[in-house]
């Protein structure tokens, strides 16, 4: 179906790569939820790849790692002095993904003012560059993700009805991987094949009781915590057996009662626990940016907007260096 990697056997996962391999021929736009770290980017890309589109680019745009003055022109590009800093004409996200496919991630996190200029470059294929009166005709395929709860924005009045509905045209919704633990030995065993391989660290046995503790693990994280925390456990194993780092509690699954449980609540224990583990050291080598496998300034993002507060880490650097390293980055 595609070049990329797609692990997985489960019957939940099966069913999205059937869903793939049915929509990908077909020009809908598409809404992939799933809590962070299920796997939408990949499954975006894997649309793209079984397409007839796979031949032209596949452009993302995280719409919540730009500010929301910029995004309009990022997604619809500007004529030379359109504003300030307007050297020249510029193409958008829409126009570079142009026969291809357009992936906007973190869709709910798009201003409500640009989404009806969206909701029209969405039904109509056309749309105007900041500062221009000529209109742009393109040939793109969406496919939007979120891991927000995008039913209930429009409930608030926070996301468009309409705009919601045209890109839910085919929704496509990702199993935690507590809802796959059939899928957690085949995923451990690629994801030591590639750190085994890629930190020249041979291993040859995963031991029965190691892939136990795997499998009772809750991996709020999901596919993404279960890749880093391989990833440690391969470089600290002492030998060529796998052995885990002392870091994974070997939580219950106590889901149950969580069906009521928001994706965004599910994001906010996640982030909160590996904050914790990791002394509530934001970036650097260690840190929860680093172990979460995000930039430091998406985590810091997603932790404003989840209300969590950030702490001063007893691992962090002195005040001064401190205020002065942020005094650069400000800059
Ligand atoms: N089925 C899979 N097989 C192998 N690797 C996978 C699979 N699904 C996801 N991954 C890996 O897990 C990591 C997270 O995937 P991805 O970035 O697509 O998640 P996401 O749902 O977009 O997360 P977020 O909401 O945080 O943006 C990536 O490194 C990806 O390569
Ligand atoms: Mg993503």
């Amino acid at each position: 179906m595609t070049t990329l990697d797609l692990i997985g056997s489960s019957p939940k996962f099966r069913a999205v790569l059937t869903d793939v391999d049915r929509i990908a021929p077909v020009d809908s736009a598409v809404l992939i939820q799933g809590e962070t770290g299920t796997g939408k980017e990949v499954i975006a890309r894997a649309i793209h790849e079984a397409s007839p589109r796979r031949h032209q680019r596949f452009v993302a745009l995280n719409c919540a790692a730009i500010p929301s003055a910029l995004l309009e022109s990022e997604l619809f590009g500007h004529e030379r002095g359109a504003f300030t800093g307007a050297c020249t004409q510029t193409k958008g996200r829409f126009q570079l993904a142009d026969g291809g496919t357009l992936f906007l991630d973190e869709i709910g996190d798009m201003p409500l003012e640009l989404q009806p200029k969206l909701l029209r470059a969405l039904q109509e294929r056309e749309f105007e560059r900041l500062g221009s009166g000529q209109t742009v005709r393109v040939n793109v395929r969406v496919v939007a993700a979120t891991n927000q709860d995008l039913g209930q924005l429009v409930s608030k009045k926070l996301f468009r009805a309409d705009l919601f509905y045209r890109l839910n045209v085919i929704p496509i919704c990702l199993p935690p991987l507590r809802e796959r633990v059939q899928d957690i030995p085949l995923l451990t065993e690629f994801f030591v094949a590639k750190f085994a391989a890629s930190l020249n660290k041979p291993i040859d046995l995963i031991p029965d009781d190691v892939m136990a503790v795997l499998k009772a693990h809750d991996w709020p994280g999901n596919i993404r915590e279960l890749q880093n925390f391989i990833e440690r456990a391969v470089l600290f194993s002492p030998g060529s057996v796998l052995r885990l780092p002392l870091d994974l509690k070997p939580t219950v699954k106590q889901r149950s009662e969580s069906v009521s449980r928001t994706l965004a609540d599910a994001d906010r224990e996640h982030i909160l626990e590996t904050l914790q583990q990791a002394d509530w050291l934001i970036g650097g080598q260690g840190g929860a940016a680093d172990r979460l496998g995000l930039p430091r300034t998406t985590l810091i993002y997603k932790m404003r907007k989840l209300g969590i507060e950030v702490r001063r880490s007893p691992r962090a650097r002195p005040v001064r260096q401190y205020e002065q390293c942020r005094a650069a980055a400000s800059c």
